[in-house]
């Protein structure tokens, strides 16, 4: 397959960059720190592209896009991981920003320019990171939880999109719970999952063409009761 990851330098991408990788898989990389790239494309100059880009710098991803997709060629998997989000429940504007500049501005113009590419060659399977953080507001990081829910509504408007133009577009969202990466932060972590774990769910979801994939399981019953919890009880917990 040839597969794009945006956001493969560390965390949840990097590990489902490591798994794709040793497939025989072309894999193209997206993230911002150059000696990461570096380092993954050395390994096989052959069947692995990485470039620099910011995904809310809208004319430099989307010139990095193009180019890797020049690459690798028809592009069959894109999986969009790169994302951010502080603790802020001083709700400090300037903290709240990095979220909605990456999480919703960059992240919108990538996910939009994947879709319209595998719509223009009739098929491409389209995966993005969200979060079980999506489901409810939450006072410690509002602008995080906001911005994953936002992806969420994305998502589920592009896989209705798919369905009822009948393009062979399929499109999942991926909704982990608390993963062992740096973007876990906070006291007192409960049930931090290993991101080796979470990438091997993560590829089973995408190998059974999944429109929504809770990793892990466990998490999935966790993010299903909160969701439905009564905003009575909600806004005690
Ligand atoms: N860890 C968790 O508990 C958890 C739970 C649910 C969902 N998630 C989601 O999983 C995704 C991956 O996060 P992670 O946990 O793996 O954290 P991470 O290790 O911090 O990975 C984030 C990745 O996104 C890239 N990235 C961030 N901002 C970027 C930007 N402006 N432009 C381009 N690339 C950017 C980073 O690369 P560079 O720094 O090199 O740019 C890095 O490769 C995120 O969307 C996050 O919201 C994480």
């Amino acid at each position: 397959m040839n597969i794009l990851i945006v956001g493969a330098t560390s965390g949840i991408g990097r590990a489902l960059f490591e798994k794709l990788a040793k497939e025989d898989n072309t894999v193209a990389v997206v993230g911002r720190r150059q000696c990461l790239l570096d380092e993954l494309c050395q390994r096989n100059p052959e069947k692995i592209f990485a470039e620099k880009a910011d995904v809310t710098n809208i004319e430099e991803v989307s010139a990095v896009i193009e180019r890797l997709a020049g690459k690798v060629g028809r592009l069959d998997l894109a999986i969009v991981c790169a994302g951010t989000g502080e603790l802020n429940a001083a709700l400090d504007y300037e903290r709240e920003v990095p979220a909605i500049q990456t999480n919703v501005v960059g992240w919108t113009y990538v996910v939009d320019a994947l879709y319209r590419r595998f719509e223009q060659q009739g098929q491409g399977h389209l995966v993005a990171i969200t979060s079980v953080g999506g489901l409810r507001g939450e006072p410690n990081a509002p602008a995080y939880s906001a911005t994953k829910a936002y992806q969420i509504n994305y998502l589920e408007a592009l896989r209705k999109k798919a369905f009822k133009g009948g393009k062979k577009v399929v499109v999942t969202d991926i909704r982990p719970g608390l993963t062992d990466t740096a973007m876990a932060k906070g006291e007192g972590l409960f049930w931090v999952m290993p991101v080796e774990k979470v990438a091997s769910q993560i590829l089973s979801a995408i190998q059974k063409k999944k429109g929504v994939a809770y990793v892990t399981r466990r998490w999935h019953v966790l993010a299903l009761l909160n969701k439905n919890v009564p905003w009575s009880l909600y806004k005690r917990m």
